[in-house]
């Protein structure tokens, strides 16, 4: 929406949302307290804020002064009832739906823009018609569409900038021209996709499960070169280059996070069972399994590597964020690994540059101890096998009486660690385990380090 802003300044933007927090934090005039971290994002919310763009909990306001709703709200996976575990929970749209249906005023139209499982809009849509039928209309009448989002986080400002493609699905072709039109004024038209509804929000489900099949099966293969001795590396490169296969979501690693390629395969899984086709839905639930898979296998090799136990043993996890350059855990394979670690009973000093305390305390469902003393030998916890956890924010003290060093975020400060300085700091012998393909290995094994890399085989 800051984008749609920025881009066109002709066009009012406002964002509105129940929680008064967040929309404080969206309205602080320290740019680093937004509540999302992605580069790029302050400078466009400062070119805009005020300008056309306001962040407001007037949500019925709001809504009654707009031509346009976009429903932009959470769908994560149902936790319990009818598809737990696969469905998408659809509480929060639909409520978007009623407020819309009950404050808006003359004609508007209404843009999914969230994830949804397909066929969504004709609930979208029944909510709306009610409310078009209904004695208080006051002529109301609504327009519904689909227009899904395919930004990366990370590289959001410049995904939304410049997108491979803009996906406009409906049927009221007033509706798709005047919302074309606003991409328009930054996308060539040859990039502005008009489709069905169906076609529109099952092929958002489908893009990230065909990006998430590509992680999976990737990390399929760098499990098969460990074993026999080719480099997933080489691989990807030798595959990649032909034009049909291309050379991107190629890299090995510990498995896809996100919020959003597991919930929307899950989903997707729930909606092939739903019409009937099992086998479909089983070819898209071996994505999700691999993923998962991956991810205790990592957890099960560094516990092998250090002779069998890592029980008292400290460890340093570089990364806990999905990805680089961004704060978000959601899924990050960091979680999975960390855990199994710790019911090994290891000591993990977690260091990640933009994930902070209290969210990875959140995710391992385990507070936070204090950073032992690294020479004043193993704690009470350490000796009794229980697993505990500490953040550090800088990288040496994080490797301080490390038996091993794990990297499982591709944060561009861990390419260029000093190896003959880290292993000093470490007990001897020991582990660097590179999840993500991001050190120089001459340069650990020349430190006098073991190193295990994704997908390398010993040739
Ligand atoms: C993904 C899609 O790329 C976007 O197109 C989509 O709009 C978005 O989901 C969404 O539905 O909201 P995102 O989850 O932000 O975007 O990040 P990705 O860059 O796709 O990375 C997802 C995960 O896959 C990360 O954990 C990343 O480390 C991993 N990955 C990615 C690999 O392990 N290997 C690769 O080659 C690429």
């Amino acid at each position: 929406m800051a984008v749609i802003a920025d881009q066109c300044p002709d066009v009012q933007v406002t964002v509105v949302d129940i929680n008064q927090n967040r929309i404080d934090a969206w309205n602080d005039s320290d740019l680093s307290k937004l509540p999302v971290y992605e580069p790029g994002l302050d400078a466009v919310v400062q070119r805009s804020r005020g300008r056309n763009l306001f962040f407001s909990t007037g949500v019925d306001e709001a809504i009654a002064a707009a031509d346009m709703v976009f429903i932009s709200v959470n769908t994560p996976t149902k936790t319990k009832g009818l598809g737990a575990g696969q469905a998408s929970d659809l509480r929060w749209v639909e409520a978007c739906a009623r407020q819309v249906a009950q404050s808006a005023q003359g004609h508007t139209i209404v843009v999914e823009k969230s994830t949804l499982p397909v066929r969504t809009a004709e609930a979208v849509k029944a909510i709306l018609s009610a409310a078009e039928q209904s004695v208080d209309s006051s002529q109301r009448t609504f327009s519904v569409l689909s227009n899904p989002e395919f930004l990366a986080e990370g590289t959001a400002i410049s995904d939304l900038e410049s997108p491979d493609r803009v996906l406009i699905g409906g049927e009221d072709v007033v509706a798709i021209d005047a919302l074309a039109s606003v991409y328009a004024q930054w996308v060539p038209q040859d990039r502005i996709l008009r489709t069905n509804l169906w076609s529109s929000e099952l092929s958002k489900l489908t893009a990230n499960a065909f990006l998430a099949q590509r992680i999976s099966s990737i990390n399929s293969v760098a499990a098969l070169c460990e074993a026999t001795g080719a480099d997933v590396r080489e691989v990807a490169k030798a595959i990649g280059t032909d034009s049909r296969i291309g050379p991107k979501f190629l890299q090995a690693g510990p498995g896809f996070g996100g919020s959003c390629f597991q919930k929307d395969i899950l989903n997707l899984v729930y909606l092939c069972r739903h019409f009937g086709l099992p086998d479909v839905a089983d070819y898209w639930e071996a994505v999700v399994k691999v993923n998962t898979w991956q991810q205790h296998r990592i957890a099960r090799l560094v516990v092998q590597k250090l002779f069998g136990t890592v029980t008292g043993k400290r460890l340093a996890i570089l990364g806990f964020a999905f990805k680089a350059d961004t704060n978000d855990t959601r899924e990050a394979p960091a979680i999975r690994i960390s855990k199994d670690l710790l019911d090994e009973g290891a000591q993990l000093a977690i260091h990640d540059p933009q994930v902070d305390s209290q969210q990875i305390a959140r995710d391992l469902k385990l507070p936070a101890s204090t950073a032992p003393d690294a020479e004043a030998g193993p704690t009470r916890a350490a000796l009794s096998g229980e697993g505990t956890w500490w953040p550090t924010d800088d990288i040496a003290s994080a490797v301080q009486g490390a038996d091993a060093v794990i990297i499982l975020t591709e944060w561009s400060q861990y390419r260029s660690l000093d190896w003959s300085v880290l292993v000093s700091l470490m007990r001897q012998p020991a582990w660097v385990f590179d999840a993500r393909s991001v050190v120089i290995p001459a340069e650990v094994e020349a430190a006098g380090l073991n190193l295990w890399r994704v997908g390398e085989g010993e040739p």
